[in-house]
């Protein structure tokens, strides 16, 4: 209760904004919590009051007087195509703004897939030339909390072990948190004992769909994804998308959109 709150600056490349809006509706802890209560949310500017050149103040505010001591969070990523035009930020290539913030940072959190590794935005044939965030900050430490979003809870549970502990997590080869990111779909999916039964689903509203049995035939990438969305799941625990009856289309992982996760034919 005494420790100074840590300052949070979360900036907004190339992205959709949904790993804003799971992150705003984390039910452990509330996410309004994590805000008003844990860290010191400096700058967001999807989300805060100020805008324009009173917002980009409080960024460099922020960046000088907490030099080496703030965290920085980013959603979306950097287009480097045509020297970074296609996003720009505060009237400036977005890229340069994320070196910029990155290079006097404590550390970075790489939040969804689009800044982990690319997602939509950088599927073939990436016009923009968009890529993970870890392709311009080289001299960070960067959390990997892929998702396209996020769940909400891994999210601010990301958060919370670093303040808690005041260290990173412990990472994967590939830079996720291992305690969310170490078991796929598959492991611990609820409708696993259909796979080991041979109990498959062929086709959409079937006799199988009805009862539940596995989606893998239907394309589910659980076996090949790793997240916790079959223990945390989604919406405060409710549900995941195969609980809703559609198998997963492996959004956490690295260049989905390129690897047959969508239908291409209806
Ligand atoms: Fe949106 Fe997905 Fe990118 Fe998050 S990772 S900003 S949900 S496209
Ligand atoms: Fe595995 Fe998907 Fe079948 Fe679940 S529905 S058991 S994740 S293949
Ligand atoms: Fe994404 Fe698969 Fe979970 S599609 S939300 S990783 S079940």
């Amino acid at each position: 209760e005494t420790k100074p709150r840590i300052p949070v600056i979360w900036m907004h490349g190339l992205e959709c904004t949904c790993c804003t809006e799971s992150f705003i509706r984390s039910a452990h802890p509330l996410a309004k919590d994590v805000i008003l209560s844990m860290i010191s949310l400096d700058y967001d500017d999807t989300i805060m009051a100020a805008a324009g050149h009173q917002a980009e103040a409080i960024l460099q505010e922020t960046r000088q007087k907490h030099k080496g001591g703030y965290i920085l969070a980013v959603e979306g990523n950097p287009p480097l195509n045509e020297d970074g035009m296609f996003c720009i930020d505060g009237g400036r290539p977005f890229v340069e703004r994320l070196k910029e913030m990155a290079s006097d940072s404590l550390a970075v959190i790489a939040w969804g897939s689009c800044a982990s590794w690319g997602c939509v935005q950088a599927a073939k044939p990436n016009p923009t030339q968009a890529v993970p965030i870890d392709k311009v900050i080289r001299d960070k430490p960067i959390i990997k909390v892929p998702g396209c979003p996020p769940i909400a809870e891994v999210m601010t549970g990301v958060i919370s072990y670093v303040l808690m502990f005041g260290t990173l997590p412990e990472l994967d080869r590939q830079g996720r948190p291992k305690m969310f990111y170490s078991q796929r779909i598959h492991d611990k999916c609820y409708r696993r004992p259909h796979f080991d039964a041979g109990q498959f689903v062929e086709a959409w509203d079937d006799e199988g769909a009805r009862k539940g049995y596995c989606l893998y035939k239907m394309g589910c990438k659980g076996p090949t994804t790793y997240n916790a969305c079959s223990t945390t799941r989604w919406n405060g625990g409710v549900s995941f998308p195969i609980q809703s009856g559609h198998g997963c289309i492996g959004c956490s992982e690295d260049g989905f959109w390129d690897q047959g996760s969508f239908y291409d034919r209806l």
